[in-house]
């Protein structure tokens, strides 16, 4: 696996001039890394250090990005279960409150309640939202928008685009990200709409920028801003074809029309940036995705380390994950160990694997046939194994092209030969770090904190009233299913 480089692709923004300063202006970039706990963090130090020293224990000196700023811990669980899932996490987030799994900037009785972001935004605040997962899903979701079923895309991207907010308005002015499926008309290849409206021409004829590919990214350089690169998330950072910007392309552009836009007024800005698809990674146990993805995310606050500089006023920075996925274990017991295994896990197994579980998978289903030839050499040439056991290569035969049970296949032998275990294909329970840095009200989010904390303490740091958005929106119509069953009755409603 190559190392993901922190090499910024717009040095324009260098050139960004000093504006007279706004001394009051305050800014914070929220940046979310989507089921990472600390295991996973441990493994991608480990993975790094093990590739600069050649394995030499005795050189413990490498540091992840954010490893000086951790300051603790956030607890995750929901309204209704100790596993959180991401939309009642990012609701937590984003509004202070708890809600039920699968509820998205809704109470626990399905009524909108006021983000952070939305408060930012009445507030006069430039306003962006940056993920590789697909912009309508659950985490920059919860702070933009409201349903009761984060399942209704549809919805959620025409309240994304202020066609039928809850403010009247678009709450955030940069949204950034894959998903395009809910935004084009229903008889388009990869819609997900129940109609055919075209959500990206509307938003054009409204004043949007729209970019589509990285190009239009490239050249976009005002808010509102809507950029929508891939059907639904994005492939992993390992995998990323041509076509698709990296989150850092994605982040870096927000960040270069936020400091453009507050140099020029004054007003500060909040971001939320989404290292989204590290649960994707968890939930397919595969740990060379994790410690790709996880980089990633650690090489963006490399980036934005550099960028501060260039910023008017305080910037907070807080990271934080929503909640764990997969629990890995570093060091698992194999069935032909001894009683207790070995005191080892195997860095260097991460190293030599080029690809994803999910990336092999697909080039293995390109194929018409997928032998025994294929896969051995699948082996060697995606997942860096020379040798797949009899064992391994009949996993991948009995997969019998099921995608998921070819990607399967080769987590599983990777996940084995480096000795890192899974406790679960889902999320679970465990707490997850919290980083900070900018601002000495970093000390705010010292210790373990509940993650309805968190908007409550950026809400204190800008002077915000999240409670007065709660209190505007309260009688918004949340749930998806009954505003479409109305809509098909009379289609206008649609258009307002
Ligand atoms: C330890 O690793 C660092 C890079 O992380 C390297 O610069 C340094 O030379 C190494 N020192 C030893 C004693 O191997
Ligand atoms: C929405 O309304 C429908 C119809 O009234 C109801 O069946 C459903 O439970 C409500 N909630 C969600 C999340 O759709
Ligand atoms: C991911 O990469 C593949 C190439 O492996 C490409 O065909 C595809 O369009 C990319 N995007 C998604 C969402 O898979
Ligand atoms: C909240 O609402 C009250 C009453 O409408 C208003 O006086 C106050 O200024 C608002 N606060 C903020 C921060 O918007
Ligand atoms: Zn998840």
């Amino acid at each position: 696996m190559k190392l993901p480089t922190s090499i910024g692709l717009f040095c324009a923004l260098a050139l960004v001039s000093a504006q007279p300063t706004n001394k009051e202006q305050k800014n914070v970039i929220l940046s979310i890394s989507d089921g990472l706990g600390l295991p996973g963090l441990t493994m991608s130090r480990e993975y790094v250090r093990n590739l600069e020293t050649n394995g030499n224990f005795l050189n413990y000196t490498y540091q992840l990005p954010l490893d000086d700023d951790m300051v603790g811990s956030l607890r995750t669980s929901s309204a209704n279960t100790y596993i959180t899932d991401s939309a009642a996490a990012g609701t937590a987030m984003a509004t202070g409150k708890k809600t039920l799994n699968n509820a998205l900037g809704v109470d626990v009785d399905g009524n909108a309640i006021g983000s952070v972001l939305e408060a930012a935004k009445l507030a006069g605040m430039h306003t962006a939202l940056v993920t590789n997962s697909y912009v309508s899903d659950a985490t920059p979701g919860a702070f933009n928008v409201h349903s009761q079923s984060r399942d209704d895309y549809w919805f959620i991207a025409e309240q994304i685009l202020g066609f039928r907010g809850a403010l009247g308005i678009p709450a955030a002015d940069i949204v950034i990200g894959g998903g395009y499926c809910p935004f084009i008309p229903k008889s388009a290849e990869g819609s997900c709409r129940p109609d055919d409206r075209d959500l990206l021409q509307e938003a054009q004829e409204k004043g949007w920028t729209v970019a589509r590919t990285i190009e239009e990214l490239n050249e976009a350089d005002s808010a509102p801003l809507i950029g929508v690169f891939d059907e639904k998330a994005m492939n992993y950072t390992l995998d990323l074809s041509e076509d698709e910007p990296s989150l850092m392309q994605m982040a870096e552009k927000a960040l270069e029309i936020l400091i453009k836009l507050s140099n020029e007024d004054g007003k500060g800005f909040f971001i939320m940036v989404e290292e989204g698809i590290i649960d994707y990674a968890g939930h397919d146990n595969d740990p060379v995705a994790h410690v790709s993805s996880t980089l990633n995310h650690m090489n963006v606050h490399v980036r934005i380390k550099e960028l501060l500089k260039q910023i008017n006023g305080e910037t907070l920075v807080v990271a934080t994950s929503d909640h764990d996925t997969g629990q890995l274990g570093l060091g698992t017991s194999l069935p032909t160990d001894a009683e207790l295994g070995e005191y080892q896990w195997k860095p260097e197994v991460l190293a030599n694997a080029k690809h994803s579980g999910d990336y092999i998978s697909k080039r293995l289903r390109e194929l018409t046939e997928i032998t025994s030839d294929v896969i051995i050499d699948a082996f060697k040439q995606y997942s860096g194994i020379e040798d797949p056991t009899e064992e391994e290569i009949k996993r991948v035969l009995d997969a019998e092209g099921s995608s998921s049970g070819l990607s399967d296949a080769f987590n599983i032998a990777v996940s084995n030969r480096a000795r890192v275990g899974w406790t679960t294909r889902a999320h679970t329970a465990a707490d997850v770090p919290v980083y900070c840095y900018g601002s000495k009200y970093c000390d705010q989010f010292k210790g373990s904190i509940e993650n309805t904390e968190l908007p409550q303490l950026i809400e204190d740091y800008l002077k915000l009233d999240i409670n007065n958005v709660s209190e505007m929106i309260k009688d918004f119509n949340t749930n998806a299913t009954e505003i479409l069953g109305r809509d098909t009755n009379d289609r206008d409603v649609n258009h307002q």
